[in-house]
């Protein structure tokens, strides 16, 4: 409210009004390369052990990747395979909850909200569900590595991640070696195939999987559990979601501004000199847009402190903005609005254990780490 752009005291600038951030996230001359930073930040190192995915660079090399990629989400994978995979979320979902039996409190991270985007994006991909224990530390080590705040040894977090990116983009290259041979209706099958259009390399396979798995792993759990924490402190909007189901396709764009998963893109650069709500931020500069703050931005949306599930006009960052605009954006509303649905029928009367629950710790990522409901 006070100020749109903070400099901080280690030379980077927060960004945090919602049509400054708009208006960078449209800019060509914001890169998301952090390779063109001036001053090299210990979490670039991240970075060294596997070429940047494309959410880490800039176009054309972005567009082409990402299209490539989309090809392969796409037909039969993008819109029309995702509406197509209604019903085998809605499954997935059911017997999750099925295995609520029994239990007097349920932790709706790890009962619910984590498996279900894991067990999606694994048949997505053409990933063995069984070697979920084995990458989640994998995903857990490179989500650490880009978290901004500065551990106990500076470096050892981006060594770890860079260490993790690297096994993580072997592992899933492998498996797409073996579809080249054995294809099936994944996407590791076709970005292992031929096609007319251009193909990625083995080392692209690699990022792109990794990628994939990792966006697909780390932030729909989010949005699922902050989701039932927001309507369980907000039970009337429960109560008439429940009666409403229709709804929630506005109440999860609500969610969205008012709890954004990702609360901060921290890795974009100017290029040149930029000038933004009268502050000159230099070129090259680590620049860090808290999309979480400009969804709560009051020159943009009426009082929006207020979790409001009819909202209209409702234009959140929560997805980001521009030519990285979340490529999972379709199939994370799909899963959130189902789960949401079906967990609210489900549940009888439910009560949060803890208010608040205790959180992860990472300044980019916001989700509960339990969530337990009775
Ligand atoms: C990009 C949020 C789910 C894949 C992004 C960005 C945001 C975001 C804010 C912009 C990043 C940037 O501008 O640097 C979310 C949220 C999700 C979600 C809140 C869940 C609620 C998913 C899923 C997938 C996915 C399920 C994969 C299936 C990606 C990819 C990009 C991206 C590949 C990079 C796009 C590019 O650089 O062109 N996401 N995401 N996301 N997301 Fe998501």
């Amino acid at each position: 409210r006070e100020a749109g752009v903070v400099r901080q005291d280690d030379g980077s600038y927060l960004v945090g009004t919602y049509h400054e951030i708009e208006a960078l996230l449209h800019d060509p001359r914001i890169s998301s390369d952090r390779r063109k930073r001036a001053v090299p930040d210990e979490t670039a190192v991240a970075g060294e052990g596997l070429s940047p995915a494309f959410i880490g660079l800039d176009d054309p090399e972005h567009h082409r990747l990402r299209s490539l990629a989309m090809r392969s989400f796409g037909p039969p994978h993008t819109p029309d395979r995702i509406a197509g995979m209604h019903d085998e979320i809605t499954r997935i979902v059911k017997d999750l909850i099925g295995n609520f039996a029994g239990k007097e409190r349920i932790d709706v991270v790890d009962d619910f909200a984590y498996p279900l985007p894991v067990t999606v994006i694994c048949r997505l991909l053409g990933v063995p569900l069984e070697d979920e224990p084995q990458f989640r530390q994998w995903s857990d080590a490179i989500v650490a590595g880009i978290d901004p705040t500065p551990g106990e040894d500076p470096e050892e977090r981006p060594r770890a991640a860079a260490e993790a990116r690297k096994t993580m983009g072997l592992y899933l290259g492998d498996l797409a070696d073996k579809r080249r041979s054995h294809p099936s209706d994944d996407m590791l099958s076709a970005f292992a195939g031929d096609s007319p259009d251009g193909q990625l390399t083995p080392l692209e396979i690699m990022t792109t999987s990794v990628l994939l798995l990792i966006a697909g792993h780390e932030t729909t759990v989010n949005l699922i559990t902050n989701g039932i924490l927001t309507l369980l402190r907000h039970p009337d909007q429960l109560a008439r979601l429940r009666g409403e189901p229709a709804l929630m396709p506005r109440a999860v764009e609500e969610l969205l501004r008012y709890e954004p998963p990702v609360q901060m893109l921290p890795q974009r650069t100017p290029l040149a000199d930029i000038e933004v709500a009268g502050v000159t931020i230099p070129q090259g500069a680590p620049l860090i847009l808290m999309l979480a703050s400009g969804n709560r931005d009051p020159r943009r949306f009426h009082e929006p402190d207020r979790f409001d599930p009819t909202r209209g006009d409702n234009r959140h960052l929560g997805f980001g903005s521009g030519i990285h605009s979340c490529f999972g954006a379709p199939l994370a509303r799909l899963e959130a609005q189902i789960a949401l649905n079906e967990l609210i029928q489900h549940l009888d009367d439910p009560r949060l254990v803890e208010d608040p629950p205790p959180y992860r710790r990472s300044p980019v990522l916001r989700g509960p780490r339990h969530l337990l409901v009775e």
